[in-house]
């Protein structure tokens, strides 16, 4: 049976990867930072290793010995939640990376699936994007084959807004007119699975439905029976609060960058999910 090695089993996709391992005959390895972690990590996989990507020190050869492909959605959390002052640089790329370099110097690895975020060469000055584009970049040059996984939005994204759609704060950065669609996470894990046999290279896939940006914070409010008109921030605001956001928290300053950035473009991914944003929410309200 191949073995395959788990980074960011503990998050929304990582954990719906473990799941569509689990359904396929694969052997489970996945890390977790913190013993508590591994414990509840246990149950659903053959083996955990306490380690934490970003810390070298803690990464012994025997993590990726016997492992036959890899698959990484170690990345720091989009989440408002998430007060940790790591950057995306710090866990999306540097933690990736001391991976990597493990990978290459101890393992025998088929394949490295990594999962990064779509258009993301398209946004070079935002930490985010940048974190994810240059570490794809070394994996594609590292001489392991990999595939490089490019959704938009997962639909667990937008569960962190429910609590604030019940106090009625539902707000949206400047017009809010362009479109994305976002798609589930399991059918991004499904595409990782996927991948490990695929001759691919990179795989971009969204939603099957594309939405306004205004019209998806519509959509959580409506979710929880708020149907309020969303507050309209205009960009001459967030953009006159960022610079001091980015002096006292650096980290902060990154996420809030990262939203006010994708509100500016249209990101529409191939459609290849089917699985609708409306059933999601309508199933974790
Ligand atoms: N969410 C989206 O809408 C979206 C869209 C496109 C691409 N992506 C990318 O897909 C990947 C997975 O996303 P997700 O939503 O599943 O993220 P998530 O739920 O926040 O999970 C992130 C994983 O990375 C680990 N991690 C975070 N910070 C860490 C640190 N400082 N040191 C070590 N481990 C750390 C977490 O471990 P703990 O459980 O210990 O915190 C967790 O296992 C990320 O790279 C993300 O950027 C996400």
């Amino acid at each position: 049976m191949e073995t395959v090695l788990v980074l960011g089993g503990t998050g929304s996709l990582g954990s719906s990867i473990l799941e569509v391992l689990r359904q396929r005959a694969y052997r489970i390895r996945a890390t977790a930072r913190t013993p508590l972690k591994a414990e509840q990590l246990k149950p659903s996989v053959n083996e955990v290793v306490v380690c934490d990507p970003t810390k070298p020190e803690t990464l012994q050869p025997s993590l990726v010995q016997g492992v036959d492909y890899i698959i990484s959605a170690l990345g720091k959390s989009l989440s408002l939640s998430d007060t940790s002052r790591a950057s995306f640089h710090d866990v999306d790329f540097q933690g990736n990376l001391n991976l990597l370099q493990l990978a290459q110097a101890h393992g025998q690895i088929k394949k490295f699936v990594y999962v990064a975020a779509f258009s993301g060469e398209k946004h070079p000055n935002v930490a985010y994007f940048k974190a994810h584009e240059t570490f794809a970049q070394a994996l594609q040059q590292s001489g392991i084959e990999a595939t490089i996984i490019k959704p938009p939005a997962l639909f667990s994204a937008f569960l962190d807004l429910l609590p604030m759609a019940r106090k009625g704060r539902l707000a949206s950065v400047g017009p809010g007119d362009c479109l994305t669609n976002p798609i589930h996470e399991h059918e991004v894990a499904e595409a990782c699975v996927q991948a490990l046999t695929s001759p691919e290279t990179v795989v971009e896939l969204g939603g099957p439905v594309s939405y306004s940006r205004l019209e998806l914070v519509q959509l959580v409010g409506k979710a929880v029976g708020k149907n309020k008109p969303v507050t309209k921030v205009p960009y001459w605001l967030v953009n006159s609060f960022l610079p001091m956001v980015r002096l006292v928290n650096r980290s902060l300053y990154e996420k809030a960058a990262f939203f006010v950035e994708v509100t500016k473009t249209d990101c529409v991914a191939p459609k290849k999910g089917h699985l609708r944003l409306e059933d999601y929410l309508a199933e974790h309200v």
